[in-house]
């Protein structure tokens, strides 16, 4: 939680300078626009494994890959100055089911509701489609705990 509000005007002056500007049109503003490797209406929490969530643990705290999703989202996921928590049943952009998560990786928040900056695309960085699978799994599960 060092730099979090650098980070986010890094991804804001990143954002603006490709877009110019130009693309206002939301949340969406990627739908469409990928061939999704999965489709995520079809994501089944059921089928989340163990070695899926340890991986997603590893990438949601930026121990491998380019993304850090905890440089905004907070270590334990409960969210901080500059991104909202993942860990409750609010959800400002979906229903919080596993394949709405796993599309709002993909297209990240370009209009928050309730905070300053941007989230960008996978946070960051592109992610495979099994690495997209598991931080979905484990954002999914960091609210809905296996029983
Ligand atoms: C640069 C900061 C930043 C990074 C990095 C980041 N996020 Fe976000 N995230 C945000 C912001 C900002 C929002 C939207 C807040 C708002 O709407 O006011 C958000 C929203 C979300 C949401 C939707 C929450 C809801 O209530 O609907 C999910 C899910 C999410 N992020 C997951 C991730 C994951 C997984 C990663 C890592 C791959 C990640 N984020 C990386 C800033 C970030």
């Amino acid at each position: 939680m060092r730099h979090p509000i650098r980070f986010a005007l890094a991804a804001v002056l990143v954002i603006a300078a490709c877009g110019g500007g130009a693309d206002q049109s939301g949340d969406s503003a990627a739908a469409g626009t990928t061939v999704a490797a999965v489709d995520p209406a079809t994501l089944d929490p059921a089928t989340i494994t163990p070695q899926e969530l340890a991986l997603g643990d590893s990438l949601f705290h930026g121990l491998i890959g380019a993304t850090s999703c905890q440089a905004c989202h907070g270590p334990d996921g409960k969210g901080g100055t500059v991104a909202p928590d993942l860990t409750d049943s609010t959800w400002l952009h979906s229903d919080g089911s596993y394949g709405a998560i796993y599309k709002q990786i993909e297209t990240g928040v370009m209009q928050p509701k309730q905070y300053m900056g941007v989230m960008p695309p996978f946070g960051g960085a592109p992610l495979t489609p099994e690495k997209h699978r598991a931080v979905a799994a484990y954002v999914y599960r960091l609210s809905n705990p296996a029983k």
